[in-house]
């Protein structure tokens, strides 16, 4: 039985726009990139990074809006356009990034947290410390320990912002988006410009871009590129297709790729900037070498940029308030662009009310939250971040490029796109599609397994890898197939 079919659509093509860049400027773009460019060669990085942005980022960022475009329904939906059997492929891409959320909204919280510390730049002098005391960290992951009430409580807000912003439908995040993506962009030139005028801040960035050459020649560099543009242009998660399917008949998709997608990487570049500056004021306060200091994950964020806010000399309640305020406004239209996918699924699937979709889901993300905001919640962050977010894009995505590409037909999606777009794309996308990143995203497949494989994560045992690790995955592969029996026959579009 089909349910009436009414489709949402974004306002304009800026609320799309828009809506797409938030996704993919997060918090990756503020620690992740930075980090990952100086371990792996500097300025000689970006050589790897623009390939990778051009070669497989943006002909799968096409190739996902215009399937969303094609299809105009959630990715449960719009797989099983192409064939029954391949639905479950559908729930699996909107359970990936579901999984993502459930920790992502965890960091987002620290952020709450820490915004408000920052009014009297509670952590002192000894920031890292006061991290791990506020994480209530039981200093192994297999003591699991308390709750942290701060956190908790970040999470509860946290999670209500994002019911309060999806339950509305596309037109509320095309409002919300208008601010949180402008607002955190200009606070980042404001930090940039703070940060370059502090003394150190040249030796800072000194060492994000000092170019070493020789690291080109190490495949893991390129493999980093690759997971790198992944992971920050949100692909293979199934955004970019449900928030394609909310655009109007006639609007572009080419186009708007390339714009998103270059958007995207500017921000991160700008963000080196950022970051490393203030490193680099750290370093010379300090009188120790940029090496000495955590400028990765966690530390970077929590324990390396608030010891330096404490030295400011001046307005430094206002430069932290600053910072974390323009975190949790980059992080949370990517939050919400994790569970809109899984809303939009629910929604069309069972024709349940986008108002009950969103609770349940959001409902849903905060429990499965609450085991990461324990004492050991730090470690199993990083653990179901490493397995669920990093080999989970790379499977999706190689299956997508072979679905699409191969079964479905990627000159048909080519064509699709070109009867709309202002940039045509010729035969060459079709070997993208169908060869080139597919290969690619195989080869990093395979070396990520071999070299997890040869070096256990973080030196963790075997037992706990496979339950934080392997086990989160295996589930959420499993629920696919399970979500995509319940209820069969009951199918259609419905929005409200
Ligand atoms: N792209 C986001 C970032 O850079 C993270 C993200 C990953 C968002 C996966 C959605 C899906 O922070």
């Amino acid at each position: 039985m089909a349910v009436a079919v009414r489709r949402e659509h974004w306002h304009s093509r800026f609320a799309f726009v828009m809506a797409a860049v938030g996704s993919a400027v997060g918090l990756g773009n503020v620690w992740r990139f930075p980090y990952v460019c100086y371990k792996n060669g500097g300025g000689a990085f970006l050589i790897p990074y623009f390939v990778a942005l051009f070669t497989a980022g943006i002909p799968l960022m096409v190739l996902e809006f215009s399937f969303g475009h094609w299809a105009r329904g959630s990715p449960p939906t719009a797989f099983r356009r192409i064939g029954r059997k391949w639905e479950w492929f559908g729930w699996w891409t909107v359970l990936i990034p579901f999984g993502v959320a459930s920790y992502y909204v965890v960091v987002m919280s620290w952020c709450f947290s820490y915004m408000i510390y920052s009014l009297d730049l509670r952590w002192d002098l000894d920031a890292d410390v006061f991290f791990r005391s506020f994480l209530g960290d039981t200093g192994d992951p297999l003591v699991v320990g308390g709750v942290s009430v701060p956190v908790l409580l970040g999470l509860a807000v946290v999670w209500f912002f994002v019911f309060l912003i999806l339950y509305r439908g596309v037109g509320r995040i095309g409002r919300v988006v208008a601010v949180t993506v402008p607002l955190p962009t200009l606070l980042l030139f404001l930090l940039t410009v703070r940060g370059l005028t502090l003394p150190g801040a040249l030796e800072g960035v000194g060492y994000y871009l000092t170019p070493d050459f020789s690291e080109l020649l190490d495949v893991g560099v390129w493999l980093s590129a690759f997971a790198q543009v992944f992971f920050s242009l949100s692909l293979a998660q199934g955004i970019m297709i449900t928030y394609a399917s909310y655009l109007r008949r006639d609007s572009d998709v080419t186009n708007n790729a390339f714009i998103i997608s270059l958007a995207d990487a500017g921000t991160s570049f700008l963000a080196g900037f950022t970051v490393f500056s203030v490193v680099g004021y750290l370093a010379v306060s300090q009188g120790v070498g940029v090496d000495g200091l955590g400028i990765a994950g966690p530390e970077l964020t929590f324990i390396t940029y608030p010891t330096a806010i404490s030295l400011l000399p001046f307005a430094a309640v206002f430069f932290g308030v600053v910072f974390y305020v323009a975190l949790l406004t980059f992080g949370i239209d990517s939050a919400f662009s994790m569970i809109e996918p899984m809303v939009a699924g629910v929604n069309s699937r069972w024709g349940v009310s986008k108002f009950w979709a969103t609770g349940l889901v959001c409902l849903a993300g905060f429990l499965c939250s609450i085991f990461f905001s324990a004492g050991s919640g730090l470690y199993w962050l990083e653990l179901v971040d490493h397995f669920v977010a990093d080999f989970g894009l790379v499977l999706i995505g190689l299956f997508e490029c072979l679905l699409l590409g191969w079964f479905f037909g990627a000159s048909r999606l080519r064509k699709h796109a070109n009867s709309v777009s202002d940039v045509l794309i010729g035969r060459w996308w079709d070997v993208l599609i169908r060869f080139v990143v597919p290969v690619v995203l195989a080869v990093l497949l395979v070396f990520s397994v071999y070299e997890n494989i040869c070096s256990p994560y973080l030196g963790y045992p075997w037992w706990v890898l496979l339950l934080g690790g392997v086990m989160p995955c295996l589930v959420l592969f499993l629920l696919s197939f399970v979500f995509a029996r319940i209820g069969r026959g009951r199918y259609g579009v419905c929005s409200f």
